[in-house]
């Protein structure tokens, strides 16, 4: 079979592989779809702290069920996505329902070879049965939507909120969506520097957009009389916290997707004394079957978000256009 690696930091490349069997507890799925991740990028660069070497990267998948493993009961040629978090099942965050930060996390494509292979062999606890309704090209999506899934979970959303996304890159769409289209916040208003990704965030559910290399975003809210309740970080930048618990209203909520390195300068007094809850989020905690349900129910249109497809025979120009386009781009998928 062909599998997509990264051999090492910087070097990726087809490898013709043999087809994996699957152990006790796993199925073997026939992928047919996935999706790039900026954190293939990473991954690619060796900018990712997690990723252990050589690596079938690709943790948005979707495939049929190929071949089950010893005391697994599933239908053969079933659609199935793959949640790409594997965890003990027994530490401390896994008795409270966060295996997402599970004390042994190994995250498919990440600490484990994932999904960019014509065969991968999964825990049979990861598959999720995907409903006729859902279609191919949807399917990889349910995992970046499951970060949105989760980080809305853990802030809570409000109809009364007036809501603020940081980023309109591919997770901040997946943000707007559930924002707008399951939550039906009061307000939407999005941020970016690229005039695409405002448009994109228009498009997706927004209800204001601020082109930040433009407009200081404190002042553009403050001319509007504006304070947002609810605000969501899926640009990242280090100094964004700090901008945020400023702009806040009190009593809202602030969500954080980031995995930067570098301190966030933040003022306790400010934080306390608008008594602003602070909530991290990191991949997701038995989301899928939520998100399959949006999907299913037509809450979402994941659709919106595919820009580009190519054969895994030229994942080259796949990974570049994803890497370097962003004005054109946003989900690039791969067709196996
Ligand atoms: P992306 O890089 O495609 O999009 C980020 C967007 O933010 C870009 O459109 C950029 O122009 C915009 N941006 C940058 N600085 C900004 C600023 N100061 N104000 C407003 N907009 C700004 O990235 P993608 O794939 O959408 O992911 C977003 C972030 O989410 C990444 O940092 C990624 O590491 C993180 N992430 C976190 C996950 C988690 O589970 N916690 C899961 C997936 C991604």
């Amino acid at each position: 079979m062909k599998s997509l690696v990264v051999e090492r930091p910087g070097r990726l490349s087809i490898e013709t592989r043999a087809i994996p069997e699957p152990a006790s507890g796993e199925i073997r799925i026939k992928v047919e779809r996935a999706g790039i991740c900026g954190s293939d990028i990473h991954i690619l660069h060796g900018s990712n702290p997690f990723a252990r070497y050589p690596r079938v990267i690709g943790h948005e998948f979707f495939g049929r069920i190929d071949k089950l493993g010893d005391g697994v009961h599933a239908r053969l040629g079933a659609r199935i996505v793959v949640d790409p978090v594997v965890a003990c099942g027994t530490c401390y965050p896994c008795s409270v329902g966060r295996p997402n930060v599970c004390a042994q996390l190994a995250v498919l494509g990440v600490h484990r070879d994932g999904g960019f292979s014509e065969y991968a062999c999964v825990p049979a606890e990861n598959a999720h049965l995907l409903p006729d309704s859902v279609g191919d090209d949807k399917a990889p999506l349910v995992e970046p939507f499951s970060i949105a899934a989760n980080i809305t979970d853990h802030t809570s959303v409000f109809a009364s909120d007036i809501a603020l996304v940081y980023g309109a890159g591919p997770i901040g769409l997946t943000v707007i969506q559930v924002l707008k289209h399951v939550y039906g916040v009061k307000e939407l208003i999005v941020t970016d520097r690229i005039d695409q990704r405002i448009e994109a965030a228009r498009n997706n559910g927004a209800d204001r957009v601020i082109n930040t290399a433009q407009t200081a975003l404190p002042a553009a809210l403050a001319d509007a009389g504006v304070k947002p309740t609810l605000i969501i970080d899926a640009a990242c930048h280090p100094s964004i916290l700090a901008e945020a618990i400023e702009i806040a209203s009190p009593a809202a909520r602030i969500g954080l997707l980031g995995f930067s390195a570098e301190p966030s300068t933040i003022v306790q007094q400010k934080v306390t004394a608008k008594e602003l809850a602070i909530h991290a989020s990191r991949l997701n905690s038995g989301k899928f079957a939520k998100v399959i349900d949006w999907f299913a129910s037509g809450t979402l249109q994941p659709e919106r978000l595919i820009t580009h497809r190519f054969g895994l025979d030229d994942y080259a120009i796949a990974f570049d256009t994803f890497e370097h386009n962003p004005t054109e781009c946003c989900k690039v998928q791969l067709i196996f």
